[in-house]
Formats: structure tokens, C-alpha cells, sequence
């Protein structure tokens, strides 16, 4: 059941010292591969970082977060292709990209793995770090790993369903 997953999922800031399986992380990028895009444009390229040294060298440019250079994996979603560089398309490619790595979440989560989005980075920093073009500007990170069960989870609250949803017509 995807809601299993999706229950399942959540921020994980604290990884253990113990890689992804290759045939692992494969699935995981699988299910961006899969994901749907607007006009089918797949607007995306996902730099997959495991080297060590460069994960350390990238913790300044993401926002000082400490904990990512725990992760034995760091994905970063750039924008690629003709399309998202239509004006129109941008918002677009950042959609796509984004159903493109919810997806991960979700299969890592599946499969006992563990993500945590990172939004807070300095794009030109990670441009230079991984040798970026310019035309590929970076949408989003995600930090990719097993959860350290020494660091219990605790659930962030949501809101309640009828303060997110109206039926028929918009009510406040
Ligand atoms: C687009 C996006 C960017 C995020 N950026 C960061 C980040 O830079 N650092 C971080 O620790 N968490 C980041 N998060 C995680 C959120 O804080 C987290 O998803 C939210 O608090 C709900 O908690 P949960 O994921 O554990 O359910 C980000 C989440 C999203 C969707």
C-alpha cells in the first residue's frame, strides 16, 4: 500500500555509517524515472553524490546542515532539457521535479530507507562544487541513507483534514 509509505516516511537527520545498496539506490531512482511530468518532458537531471569527501565539501553550501554529512548519499535534482527554459515551463520543471522525488521518498521509505529534503542550500555554491551549468539551475536536495535508530522519530504534527479541504466551492 503507497500509504504505508507514506506514513512511514519522515525527515531523517540522522543516518548510519552504512552505504546504500547499489541495486537499492537503482529502485529508488527508478521511481523518479517513472514519474510523471508535464508534457512528458522529464525536464530533470539528478546528480548522485557518494564520494565522501565531496558530501563534507557540500554541508557550507546546504545551509551548514550538519547532519548531511552523515548521509552516504546526497541526490540533487537539477533542471535539464529544452523545455523548462520555455518561461512558462519553469514553474513546471520545478513540479516535475518535485513529483520526481517524492517519488524517492517514497520507495526509500518502502524499502526502510530513510530522506530528508533539503531546500536550504546556495545553489552557485553546489553549481561550483559538482560542475553545474549554469543552465541547469539546482530545484532541490535530498539527503538519501539508513535511519540511525539510536535517534527515535518524532511525528510532525499535521493539520486536520477539514482545515485543508472544502467540498464544492471554497470556504475559509
Ligand atoms: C521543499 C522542502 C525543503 C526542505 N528543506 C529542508 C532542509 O533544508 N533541511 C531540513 O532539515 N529539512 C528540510 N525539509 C523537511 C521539512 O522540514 C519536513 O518535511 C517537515 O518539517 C515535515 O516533517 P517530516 O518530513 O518529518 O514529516 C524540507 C522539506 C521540503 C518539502
Amino acid at each position: 500500500m503507497i500509504l504505508d509509505a507514506i506514513e512511514k516516511r519522515y525527515s531523517v537527520r540522522h543516518y548510519k555509517d552504512q552505504p546504500v545498496e547499489e541495486d537499492k539506490l537503482a529502485e529508488v531512482l527508478e521511481a523518479a524515472r517513472l514519474a510523471p511530468s508535464g508534457s512528458n518532458l522529464q525536464p530533470w537531471k539528478l546528480v548522485v553524490v557518494r564520494d565522501r569527501a565531496t558530501i563534507r565539501s557540500m554541508v557550507h553550501a546546504i545551509g551548514g546542515q550538519q547532519f548531511v554529512e552523515q548521509a552516504p548519499v546526497l541526490i540533487v535534482a537539477c533542471m535539464n532539457g529544452e523545455g523548462y527554459n520555455l518561461g512558462h515551463r519553469y514553474e513546471g520543471a520545478v513540479i516535475d521535479i518535485t513529483i520526481a522525488l517524492d517519488h524517492m521518498t517514497l520507495q526509500a521509505a518502502s524499502m526502510g530507507l530513510g530522506t530528508c529534503w533539503l531546500g536550504n542550500y546556495d545553489g552557485n555554491e553546489i553549481r561550483a562544487l559538482l560542475d553545474i551549468p549554469s543552465e541547469n539551475p539546482v530545484v532541490v536536495l535530498l539527503a538519501l541513507g539508513y535511519p540511525d535508530e539510536n535517534h527515535p522519530h518524532r511525528p510532525r504534527p499535521r493539520k486536520p483534514l477539514d482545515e485543508l479541504v472544502c467540498w464544492e466551492k471554497f470556504t475559509g
